[in-house]
Formats: C-alpha cells, sequence, structure tokens
C-alpha cells in the first residue's frame, strides 16, 4: 500500500476550495479527492448533521444507510463525542452499523467548525487495521482545513 502525502493533499484541498464558497460543491469534490487519493478504501463520504441525526451527503462508493441517529454506530458515536473514532474490526464495535458487508475497518472524524458540529467524515476499508495513527492525524488535519476553508456563515452546512 502506498503511503498517504497528507502534506500534499492539505494543498491540493485548499487551491481546490479557495475560490469555492458552495458548501455542496465543496464538500463533494473534498470527498473526491481524498477517496482517489487513499488506498484500500471502499466507501468515503460525509454525514451531515441535521438535528438529532446525520444524514448522508456526498460520498464515493455503494449506496448507505441515510439516517444515523447521533449516538448510535461508529459515526454516531464521533457525533456525539467529539471524538475521532478509528476502529481496527468494525465487527468488534458494539451497535456499528453495516452499510456496505466488505467494509472490515474504519476511521470516523467528526467535522469541527467554529459554528459547531457540522457532521462527520466517515471512511471504511474491506481491511482490518488499514488506518494508522498517522493517517488519523493527516486526515484529522485535512477536516480540520476543510472546515476552516468552508464560509460557516449560513447555518445549515449543505
Ligand atoms: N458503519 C457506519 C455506518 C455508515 S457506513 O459505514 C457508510 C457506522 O457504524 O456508523
Amino acid at each position: 500500500m502506498t503511503e498517504t502525502d497528507y502534506k500534499l493533499l492539505d494543498s491540493q484541498l485548499r487551491a481546490m476550495l479557495a475560490d469555492e464558497t458552495d458548501k455542496l460543491a465543496a464538500t463533494s469534490n473534498f470527498v473526491a479527492l481524498l477517496f482517489t487519493a487513499l488506498d484500500d478504501v471502499n466507501w468515503l463520504g460525509v454525514y451531515v448533521l441535521r438535528g438529532e441525526e446525520l444524514v448522508l451527503g456526498p460520498f464515493q462508493g455503494r449506496p448507505a444507510c441515510v439516517r444515523i441517529p447521533v449516538g448510535k454506530g461508529v459515526c454516531g458515536v464521533a457525533a456525539s463525542t467529539r471524538n475521532t473514532q478509528r476502529i481496527a474490526n468494525v465487527h468488534e464495535f458494539p451497535g456499528h452499523i453495516v452499510c456496505d458487508a466488505d467494509s472490515r475497518s474504519e476511521l470516523v472524524v467528526p467535522l469541527l467548525a467554529a459554528s459547531g458540529l457540522l457532521g462527520v467524515l466517515d471512511i471504511d476499508s474491506p481491511s482490518l487495521s488499514r488506518f494508522s495513527e498517522g493517517d488519523q492525524q493527516g486526515i484529522e488535519k485535512l477536516c480540520a482545513s476543510f472546515c476552516a476553508l468552508l464560509d460557516n456563515s449560513d447555518k445549515r452546512f449543505i
């Protein structure tokens, strides 16, 4: 598996979103940039916080569950705790929600903007223990850049 160059990805993200104010377009390209850059990933997308639920947003991969209650599944726990969930084996995570049966490991990063929690970025891999500590740090930085680059003047994310 090729090591991901997170510094390069961060500069590509900044260049891509520099002049874009439409959140839907920006989020769609954010997801596409990461999905094409990361090896061994079968699903990658954003769930958007709508009240007490996470609702499916832009993604790459198979069709997925549309609504996840905050606090449920890996995504819901990331949203309720505001902490990244790096899960080596999803079948050992109590309450894991199966969307793509191929998924074995998962990384979910909360998208925290100045205005609060926007949603989560969810990445699934068909390999066990796909995500290292370095991947977590790199992807957390990309999420922080993404949130800072979005225009947060509107209350609604997408
Ligand atoms: N596995 C996630 C659900 C979303 S899908 O993986 C796309 C979870 O447990 O929250």
